[in-house]
């Protein structure tokens, strides 16, 4: 360890007072000396950090070669993600300043998965509305038309631990589950979910949730020529991250009524959005203003996480992680060491 750095402090940054709370209430069993800051990590930002080897980031901290070389000069050793997706790390930049990366692979996929179905039904059976108009004295059910799940084809893509479980709902509702990824899975086959390609998803599904990690593969996996594929009617849900939907030409598939409904809990421009109150604000950013303004769309602002369960898991296994790495350099749950 550098001699600038505190193997027992961790630095967390982007934090909410949520996380204080768990992050402080697990702490007792480890011991570490915790600092919280509300800002994101970014090139202007490392400058807060003051002799610790650790810190700990999330979903929208910006953690590239520029950042990390900075936290190295600073005598940090590990970069510990307090989330499942790793995609705002260059992992490459890690490896050559040689910082250990780990994540939190598995925190509780049901959070995810139950908050993809929940936002199939809001969308579907519109309960948001329903509950506005009852507090009106309006009892009509005009405009609330839903359709049965049961025996409607979901598609997913990505078939990982939150993928699976999503799966397990979905043919809890009796619905027909198409799956795509990259390796079939055995154990999901048996269930009686049906691999088959992603052409196939985007023809005949009625509802595509994704559930794959961003990658060069998947970026803008949602896009004009994928949605011309796609089913009139068809309702998009991405619980995962923001940019597997290219936003343009979701908001004309919306316009064109190709796309009937769409549920995002993510979006690619977030980071300057999610997870603040901009109640008293002019938001700048036109695309998410004209995605709001549908009535078929619902946006969640990445809460699809967010349980008591997961927070729980989430500082566990983050303290174990770091806990970990400190004492041996490695973590018997591969999954969870990213670099
Ligand atoms: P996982 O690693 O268990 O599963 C990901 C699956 O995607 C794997 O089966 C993998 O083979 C597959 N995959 C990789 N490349 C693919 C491709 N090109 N096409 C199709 N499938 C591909 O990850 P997990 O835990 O299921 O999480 C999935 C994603 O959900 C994360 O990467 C993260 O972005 C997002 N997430 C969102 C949260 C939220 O609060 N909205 C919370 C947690 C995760």
């Amino acid at each position: 360890m550098s001699a600038l750095s505190d193997p027992n402090k961790i630095v967390f940054f982007s934090t909410q007072p949520y996380d204080k709370t768990f992050f402080d209430q697990y702490n007792d069993d480890f011991g570490f000396e915790l600092e919280f800051f509300e800002t994101q990590l970014n090139s202007q930002t490392v400058i807060l950090i003051e002799k610790a080897t650790t810190v700990c980031v999330f979903v929208n901290d910006i953690v590239n070669e520029a950042v990390i070389k900075q936290l190295a000069e600073k005598g940090v050793k590990i970069i510990a993600l307090r989330c499942a997706g790793f995609n705002n790390v260059d992992l490459e930049a890690a490896k050559k300043y040689q910082m250990k990366v780990c994540r939190v692979p598995a925190y509780s996929p049901q959070a995810v998965a139950e908050h993809a179905m929940a936002m199939i039904l809001t969308l579907n059976r519109k309960t948001h509305k329903a509950y506005n108009r009852v507090r009106e004295q309006n009892f009509s059910l005009n405009g609330l038309l839903g359709f049965d799940l049961f025996g409607k084809t979901i598609g997913i893509i990505g078939t990982g631990n939150i993928g699976k479980a999503f799966a397990k709902i979905a043919l809890g509702f009796g619905c027909k589950v198409l799956a795509y990824d990259v390796a079939a899975n055995p154990e999901m086959e048996q269930l009686g979910v049906t691999f088959v390609s992603l052409e196939v998803i985007f023809k005949t599904s009625d509802i595509i949730s994704l559930h794959c990690p961003l990658n060069e593969q998947t970026k803008h996996i949602i896009n004009k020529k994928t949605i011309d594929l796609m089913k009139k009617n068809v309702m998009i849900i991405n619980t995962s991250r923001g940019a597997l939907i290219e936003t343009n030409s979701v908001i004309e598939g919306l316009k064109e009524e190709k796309i009937g409904y769409l549920g995002i809990d993510v979006y690619e421009q977030e980071e300057k959005l999610f997870f603040k109150d901009l109640s008293d604000d002019i938001i700048q950013d036109d695309a998410i203003q004209c995605l709001m303004s549908f009535p078929n769309v619902l946006v969640t602002a990445h809460q699809a996480f967010f349980t008591n369960e997961a927070l729980t898991q989430i500082a566990l296994v983050t303290f174990a992680n770091i806990k970990s790495l400190l004492a041996r350099n490695d973590i018997d749950n591969k999954a969870a060491l990213l670099v």
